[in-house]
């Protein structure tokens, strides 16, 4: 049996990150960059991607599993010529889950504690005490109880806070209330004072927050979204802003990115901007678990964590 090799294909310049952790993860595995590393292609056994151009992937016959660099895999499934007998593996990292918690953590703290408004008045130059509700009757509701929701949604009951949680299949968490498919969203969502979105982006997910969606929220609900662009409709946001419906909002995520100079989010006093790094993958831990995996596989296991085709994360 010839030596795996690997291929690392990313349009961005993140490989100079990730070629020492593979090197020290993957020893005696050749790796590459696309495209320079790209012939021969049949020789190629893995692929490790972010945003692979569509088409790219398909080019190499001998794949035995294509890898996500992030969490999410709704880059690869986007891709029309992506091989379909080749498992698609999601990164599931303890060191990118336990960030991305860090983040939900910090931003429901900022709108509970109601920091934006504090940040305002302190422009201001005013000195008002704002009433502020104990953590047990703050209502925190995620959407998406994976592996990032449900460690999200954990910490979150360990602050105190009274905790829901919406997915796909219902789940049994102790101290969350569990909610699940379409026909129980309007409920969870009329429950949430702070509702944080950690959906994957999928065919049924995206524009799943629009307006009719949206207005289901109790008056003046915050809105974080760390998960994808797409999944809430800006148009409706900015709306639901303007209107009270919404009262301030934490975007990590945009439709497009970066984020357009002239987006009306950069200037509105209500929506806080960060540029994608709710949780950053870390390539030496990553490059250890995707290690861990090409193991498995050439050892004649299936990999940890393959993503559905049928339900596309
Ligand atoms: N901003 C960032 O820096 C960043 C970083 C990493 C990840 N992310 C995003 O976070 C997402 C979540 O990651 P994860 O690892 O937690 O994913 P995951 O483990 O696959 O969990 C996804 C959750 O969403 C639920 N879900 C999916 N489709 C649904 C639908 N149509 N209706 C209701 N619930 C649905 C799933 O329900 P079931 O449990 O019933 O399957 C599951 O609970 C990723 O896909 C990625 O887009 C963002």
């Amino acid at each position: 049996m010839p030596a795996p090799s690997l291929i690392f294909i990313s349009r961005d310049d993140r490989y100079p990150r990730w070629h020492p952790a593979l090197e020290a993860a993957l020893p005696g595995i050749e790796v590459r960059c696309w495209p320079d590393g790209e012939e021969p292609r049949a020789g190629i056994t893995y692929a490790i991607v972010w945003h692979p151009p569509h088409g790219v992937l398909a080019r190499f016959p001998g794949l035995k599993a294509i890898f996500s660099v992030g969490a999410g895999v709704d880059h690869i499934f986007a891709d029309p010529e992506l091989p379909q007998h080749v498992p698609v593996v999601r990164l599931v990292d303890e060191t990118l889950t336990g960030q991305m918690s860090e983040y939900v953590v910090l931003h429901v703290l900022r709108h509970h504690r109601r920091q934006p408004e504090y940040d305002a008045q302190q422009t201001d130059r005013v000195w008002r005490v704002l009433p502020c509700p104990p953590a047990a009757d703050r209502r925190i509701g995620i959407l998406g109880l994976g592996v990032l929701g449900l460690d999200a949604a954990r910490k979150l009951k360990a602050l105190g806070f009274s905790v829901a949680g919406w997915s796909r299949s219902k789940k049994d968490e102790p101290g969350i209330e569990c909610y699940s498919g379409r026909e129980e969203l309007p409920a969870f969502l009329a429950s949430c004072d702070i509702a944080v979105c950690l959906l994957p982006r999928t065919p049924e997910t995206r524009g799943l927050l629009d307006a009719q969606m949206l207005a289901h929220l109790p008056w003046g609900a915050a809105l974080i979204n760390a998960a994808r662009g797409g999944l809430v409709d800006e148009e409706a946001l900015l709306a639901a802003l303007e209107n009270g419906r919404i009262g301030g909002a934490t975007l990590d995520v945009f439709a497009a990115e970066p984020l357009p100079q002239d987006h009306l989010f950069w200037r509105h006093p209500r929506v806080t901007i960060t540029p994608h790094i709710a949780a950053i993958t870390n390539p030496a831990s990553a490059a250890r678990i995707i290690a861990a995996n090409i193991e498995r596989i050439e050892a004649g296991q299936t990999p940890l964590h393959i993503a559905s085709r049928d339900r596309l994360y």
